[in-house]
């Protein structure tokens, strides 16, 4: 099956390999040759870090609100008008800077105006995800009770100071039910008849949403149009919006993966009506599943999945190679974009990204698109927000898929359990490097080899970025040797360190996960890193995401 029929039709379609000891990355660096460098460039600014790279993506797909978000308010789990505390709290240490929602393919079947007043009169309607739902699955994830919808969402955006991302309807709605969702979020209190609805729900103030997606996967569950169909429906949705002062930042929806085409014939139809029409576009989405774990068996959606917990080196590296095509399909994207859009006005919005892997792994059973991410997907994870911010002036946003119990999730949550996964873990890491000045950085490392069908394969040793704010320097890398410790010297060009530390998520076992009775098997360690004459060198740990925070002189 291709993952567009497995969207379309909504239905669902090893052993533990513990690393090789590991070779005593706290003891003394100086003693030992390095084998790699760090390489910081002060003098090659390569733009600002758009804090929206480290964004969210939120569907009402089973149980990312329901279990997950929203608990409700009479719940005995801690709650902030009915959404989740533990959640909340951690989404305000990393800091996240927009979350997206509803969907996904969601979105599409979606009428906001089923979320908004009485919670009592709202109506049940039948969830887009329906078809994958199991029976164990609560009547909740089957047939939506819209408890959350604009007002909970908005609420709960602004509880963790986050932007909303709101994503239209645009295969089952007509254009007037965009503009008036625009002008019920953002009508000044009093003007309209849909401020005083808002207002009569205890939000007076215009919710001010800027960013809104027009459509989702407009390529298939969206309304499986083709990009010159979209285009006409984009340019006749986004004709006329009520801006109340406001921009308003459109995203159109974009191609899945390597589909240039799509951006191309988009594009092309779009400036058919002159090239004014792209400075409507702040950007277009870009969607990258990593799925097939077959390595070039088959490219059907069910049988090319693998594994969450159970896997082999080789799949390990399948992973990160299927991961790591996000590069190239970031700068290939642009290209195209270039064609038509000499100045570069329109940014790619990378509002899915993650692994995909076949049903299995749920903690909580019954949730679909639940899996439990590992150590393999905290290395996944740092890797792709390493690419993102080595594009900082292509990529203006990344969402990924998804927050809670779904996907690449930061969070599992199941009634009162609930546990930060080692992606979550990542995103701590990494919050530092929001709003900060990307540098070139090179890394240099031994690559590495292992077996790939009885075939030897090669991966690189060492990737990652750096960015600057005022005097501190964030580095991230991620060391993907299952085995090997990495003694890494840090070169910086164009500043001197006053002092270090370092922080990193590892385990020595490559499957490392945490669970709701096992809450910090994956947690990240920190430690001071001393500095002396021969500059900075540091232990990087086999299998590991690593921060170097650094304080300039
Ligand atoms: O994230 C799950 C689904 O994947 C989304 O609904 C859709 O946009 C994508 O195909």
């Amino acid at each position: 099956m291709k993952r567009r029929a497995f969207l379309e039709k909504g239905t669902l379609g090893a052993a533990g390999l513990m690393l090789a000891s590991k070779t005593g990355w706290n003891s003394a660096a100086a003693s030992r040759t390095a084998d790699s460098r760090i390489e910081v460039l002060f003098d090659e600014p390569m733009g600002t870090i758009s804090p929206n790279i480290y964004g969210h993506f939120t569907e009402n797909l089973s149980g990312v609100f329901y279990d997950g978000i929203w608990v409700g308010e009479k719940s005995k789990v801690p709650n902030i008008n009915g959404l989740r505390r533990e959640l909340i709290e951690h989404m305000r240490k990393i800091k996240a800077p927009v979350v997206r929602f509803p969907g996904g393919c969601f979105a599409d079947s979606y009428d906001w105006r089923d979320g908004i007043g009485p919670m009592e009169k709202r109506p049940r309607r039948t969830n887009f995800w329906n078809g994958v739902e199991s029976e164990k699955s609560p009547a909740s994830h089957k047939y939506d009770p819209n408890a959350v919808g604009t007002n909970e969402f908005v609420h709960f955006c602004k509880l963790i100071g986050a932007e909303p991302y709101l994503a239209a309807n645009v295969r089952s709605l007509p254009a007037s039910a965009f503009y008036q969702w625009v002008e019920y979020c953002n009508s000044p209190a009093g003007s309209t008849t849909l401020a005083d609805t808002r207002s009569a729900a205890g939000f007076p103030e215009p919710f001010r949403v800027k960013y809104w997606g027009v459509g989702n996967e407009s390529w298939g569950c969206g309304g499986d149009f083709t990009p010159e169909e979209y285009a006409v429906e984009f340019r006749r949705f986004t004709s006329w919006l009520p801006t109340y002062g406001d921009e308003l930042k459109l995203v159109a929806s974009g191609p899945n993966t390597d589909e240039w085409s799509w951006t191309r014939e988009f594009l092309k139809e779009v400036v058919r009506k002159g090239t004014g029409q792209l400075r409507r576009i702040y950007g277009m989405a870009l969607h990258h599943y990593a799925w097939n774990l077959s390595r070039g068996k088959t490219q059907d959606w069910d049988a090319g999945k693998g594994d969450a917990l159970k896997f082999e080196s080789v799949d390990w590296f399948e992973l990160l190679r299927e991961g790591e095509r996000m590069e190239g399909l970031i700068t290939g994207h642009w290209q195209v974009m270039s064609e038509f859009d000499r100045e570069h006005h329109i940014k790619l919005i990378v509002d899915e990204w993650g692994p995909w892997y076949r049903p299995g792994s749920e903690m909580t059973p019954g949730d679909a698109l639940e899996q439990t991410p590992t150590l393999r997907d905290a290395i996944f994870s740092g890797m792709t927000l390493d690419i993102f911010n080595r594009h900082p002036e292509k990529v203006a946003m990344a969402n990924c898929a998804q927050l809670v119990n779904c996907l690449n999730s930061l969070y599992l949550a199941h009634e009162d359990k609930f546990v930060i996964t080692p992606v979550g873990r990542v995103f701590e890491l990494y919050a530092s490097h929001q709003g900060g000045e990307s540098l070139r950085t090179v890394f240099s490392a031994p690559n590495l080899r292992y077996d790939r069908d009885g075939k030897s394969a090669s991966y690189w040793g060492m990737k990652g970025s750096a960015s600057v704010r005022g005097k501190e320097l964030t580095i991230t890398a991620v060391n993907p040797s299952p085995g090997e410790t990495r003694l890494t010297e840090i070169g910086l060009h164009g500043a001197t360190a006053n002092s270090a530390s370092m922080s990193f998520v590892t385990h020595s076992d490559i499957h490392a996960h945490n669970t709701f009775q096992q809450r910090d098997i994956v947690v990240p360690q920190t430690k001071p890193l001393a500095l002396n004459a021969g500059g900075l060198v540091v232990e990087v740990p086999p299998a590991s995401v690593i921060a170097l925070n650094i304080m300039l002189a």
